[in-house]
């Protein structure tokens, strides 16, 4: 075959190289526009994981670098005059210009044409190519040729960058944050050869256009940022190798991801690798790991399917559908940790103390949890540990097992709960007229008894047609009260939990069928009116609601707030406003859903005017020292809808009418809404609203194990964790992931202690089954 890759960094070349070496038939050129040992940036990190995979491919290749490598283990964090260290992090790194000068001689030793200072305009320069590689990085030309073909999706990201180096060796990769007058910068840092560092400046757009940067040119930059990290620097000088790029040189970094890898033009197969493919951000270091990952998996393809030309289209298809996925997992990661990147000054380094920050960075990409921590540094994790339980009051005994911040107290008003694990609210429809019985006893009481901190009964409704469905449970009689009280009596006289109340009204979504008779369906008989922000239905068959009348709004008001009095009554101890899910309350606060244009519509403040009219009334009933909760929708995951920005803006409303926590759940506004699910999917927004607003969260959704409540609350995350389906599996989830990592700070029942320690030895003993597998 004739192949030509069309750009000579790590992707070409080594995509080249691998090629060749398979078949030594194929003729194989690269041609790249800068000279031989002409290139940007300084040094680039890779894992150890990356270097295998190499080796079983090109031993030899793989061997030189390892020899360039420059391995450390330690991370370093300055921050608010702290210096702070942590171990076991294991990364390597190696000068961009010697990894290419490695790729460039294997390419020639084993007969590879490498052409230097020759820009290609176009893929047709070369008609004889069977195979052109477009391995022309972020900014390929060939890409932006074929973009009808390839669709990408380039998106400029805020933050600007500068990438400096320097002469001053440091033994751990290193990050400095500082505070100037107009905002934060943080510079990244890692050596790459005996005596040169990378040194990354990066800041935020607001920042750096507040310093005049946009106007400064290199050098200009480069004696600012030598006096903002003068500490770091430690005498030593910036240097840039950049001095091609025109203008300031601090760029924003392109996140790039392409719907089609290969395209047919004619005459040739043109093939996307590398960045020219994708990007990933330099906060999770993993680049040039993609693009040799991309070399590696072509030519394995070539290796399976056939190195003949007419196996081309078969191969190409394989490439991507294997490539993409592991791309698109790595992008993730690379997202979460970009994202902390773009916001880290005021959300995180103005509000989180020295230690919980740093905690915050290392598990900044979500894919490093507490667990990974542990197994990287158990001494430094134990001490965080540590740091955290005395924030919280817990009296620390050396020679006691620490307690795990999952479950350390957590006081709110007068409400202390035991951990911070909550069992959300989850509907039953298993009451007749609102009234709770002997299920609801036996689910909730069960529940309580299995270890969490707090246990919500399920959304309970202000009025009989304020109900999803005739099975739902209510607070509107003293009959109900009763029936509520016997459980609340329950959990509090045999468990240490507290008892939650969500109090809510269906709106327009109510007047439904019980759940396995068909979700959301209108009632088959005996339906009853519905009311809402605006006539908006819910399910396009379901019934529309009337727009709420200022009867409406004093009658509604009337019945939450003798629900919370009769909840007080009862004895709960937090209550929460379910303002979630398309409910009534929701229906207002939602821009989808509230068509209105008196003053409960248009603006947020009018939007969340009802709202906050039943918290302020709701709040004079319920007693002092007990909190109230607010369920919010924080994404509604619909064009038109809701986003993180409005639930945080709804959330500080909340806040100043005296709200105590945010529970922060999402979707289910619209009915043709599209959630991204996945792990801690909700979680985000937990994040936000409580470094940015400022008020207590509850993160909720896909959080199933112990090790993501330890990561949530550690990193200052949220406050509480809500675990909802995990608990409908087991009722003592709490108990059993405390025992699962090794936890006794959880009392067991003591009618059910006989258990605990055949559990304990059971689950060491099929751990001590398992293979052992590494940590990610
Ligand atoms: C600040 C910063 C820090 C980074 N840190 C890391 C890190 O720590 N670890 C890591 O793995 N990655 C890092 N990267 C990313 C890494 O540099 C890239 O992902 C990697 O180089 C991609 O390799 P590539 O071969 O696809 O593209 P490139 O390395 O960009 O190579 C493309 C080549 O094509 C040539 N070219 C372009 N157009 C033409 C043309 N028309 N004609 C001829 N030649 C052309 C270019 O001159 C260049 O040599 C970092 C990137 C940045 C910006
Ligand atoms: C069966 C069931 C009923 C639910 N009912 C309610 C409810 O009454 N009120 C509410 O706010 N959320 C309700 N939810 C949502 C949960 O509280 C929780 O937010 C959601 O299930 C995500 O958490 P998970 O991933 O831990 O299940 C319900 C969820 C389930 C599975």
């Amino acid at each position: 075959m004739r192949i030509v890759c069309i750009g000579g960094g790590p992707a070409g070349l080594y995509f080249a190289l691998l090629i060749k070496q398979a078949n030594p038939a194929h003729r194989v050129s690269v041609v790249e526009r800068n000279r031989p040992y002409d290139t940007f940036g300084w040094g680039v990190v890779f894992s150890d994981a990356t270097m295998d995979t190499m080796r079983a491919f090109d031993a030899k290749t793989a061997d030189q670098i390892e020899v360039a490598f420059n391995h450390w283990d330690d991370i370093e964090v300055y921050i608010k005059g702290r210096r702070m260290r942590t171990t076991g992090h294991g990364f390597v790194g190696i000068g961009r210009k010697q990894l290419l000068n490695i790729l460039q001689a294997r390419c020639e030793e084993v007969g590879v044409e490498l052409v230097f200072d020759r820009e290609v305009e176009s893929d047709e320069e070369f008609p004889d190519g069977d195979l052109i590689i477009a391995s022309d990085g972020v900014n390929s030309k060939i890409r932006a040729k074929y973009a009808a073909a390839f669709r990408p999706n380039l998106i400029a990201r805020p933050n600007r960058y500068i990438w400096l180096g320097t002469r001053k060796s440091y033994d751990a990769f290193t990050f400095d944050f500082r505070r100037t007058a107009h905002g934060w910068f943080q510079a990244h840092i890692y050596k790459f050869d005996q005596d040169t560092s990378t040194f990354i400046v990066e800041t935020t757009e607001k920042t750096f256009l507040a310093h005049g940067l946009e106007q400064a040119d290199q050098d200009d930059s480069i004696a600012f940022c030598e006096e903002l990290f003068a500490e770091v620097l430690d005498g030593a000088k910036l240097m840039t190798n950049a001095r091609h790029l025109r203008g300031s040189a601090w760029l924003n970094f392109s996140q790039l991801t392409c719907d089609q890898w290969s395209h047919f033009n004619g005459r040739s197969h043109v093939a996307l690798m590398g960045d020219a493919a994708h990007t990933a951000h330099f906060a999770i270091g993993s680049g040039t790991k993609l693009a040799l990952e991309d070399a590696i998996e072509l030519s394995r393809q070539f290796r399976r399917l056939g190195d003949a030309a007419e196996n081309i289209p078969a191969v190409l298809a394989a490439y991507q559908e294997i490539r993409t996925v592991e791309v698109m997992r790595l992008q993730n990661a690379a997202r979460n940790a970009m994202e902390w990147f773009e916001v880290v000054g005021n959300r995180y380094a103005d509000t989180l103390e020295p230690e919980q920050f740093m905690y915050s960075l290392l598990t900044r990409s979500q894919r490093i949890s507490h667990e990974n921590l542990r197994l990287r540094d158990k001494y430094w994790l134990e001490n965080y540990e540590r740091w955290f339980a005395a924030r919280c009051g817990v009296s620390i005994d050396p020679d006691a097992p620490v307690v795990p911040p999952m479950f350390t107290p957590y006081t709110i008003r007068g409400v202390t709960l035991e951990n911070r694990i909550v069992v959300s609210p989850m509907a039953m429809y298993s009451a007749r007229d609102g009234v709770p019985n002997d299920f609801h006893l036996v689910h909730l009481g069960s529940r309580a008894l299995g270890g969490a901190g707090l246990v919500y009964g399920e959304m309970t409704c202000v009025s009989a047609d304020a109900r999803i469905t005739p099975g739902c449970l209510g607070l509107w009689n003293d009959e109900q009260a009763a029936a509520w009280k016997r459980i609340v009596d329950f959990v509090h006289q045999m468990t240490p939990a507290k008892a939650g109340l969500q109090l809510g009204h269906a709106g327009r979504k109510g007047s439904t069928r019980l759940a396995w008779e068909g979700i959301d369906q209108p009632l088959e008989a005996d339906n009853w009116p519905l009311i809402s922000a605006s006539p908006v239905s819910y399910l396009s068959n379901g019934q529309m609601p009337r727009e709420m009348t200022p009867d409406d709004f004093e009658r509604v008001t009337a019945d939450f707030v003798a629900a919370a009095r009769r909840g007080a009554d009862v004895g709960f101890d937090v209550l929460e406003l379910h303002c979630a899910h398309g409910y009534l309350l929701s229906s207002f606060l939602s821009p989808l859903t509230n068509r209105r244009t008196d003053q409960y519509g248009g603006s947020h403040r009018n939007r969340a005017r009802y709202p906050i009219e039943v918290f302020l009334a709701i709040r004079a009933v319920w007693p002092q020292d007990r909190p109230i909760s607010v369920r919010l929708s924080c994404h509604d995951w619909a064009e038109g809808g809701n986003t993180p920005e409005d639930a945080a803006i709804f959330a500080r409303l909340f806040k100043e009418a005296g709200a105590d926590l945010v529970d922060c759940s999402s979707g289910q506004v619209w009915n043709n809404d599209r959630p991204v699910y996945g792990r801690l999917y909700q979680t985000p927004f937990a994040d936000k609203i409580r470094n940015e607003v400022g008020i207590a969260t509850v993160a909720v959704g896909a959080i199933s194990e112990a090790d993501h409540v330890n990561s949530i609350i550690a990193a200052g995350r949220a406050d509480l964790c809500a675990v909802a389906r995990p608990h409908l599996a087991d009722p003592a989830w709490t108990l059993h992931e405390a025992a699962k990592i090794g936890s006794r700070s959880v009392p067991w029942p003591k009618q059910y202690l006989a258990a605990r320690t055949q559990y304990e030895t059971n689950l060491a003993r099929d751990a001590a089954a398992r293979p052992k597998s590494p940590a990610p």
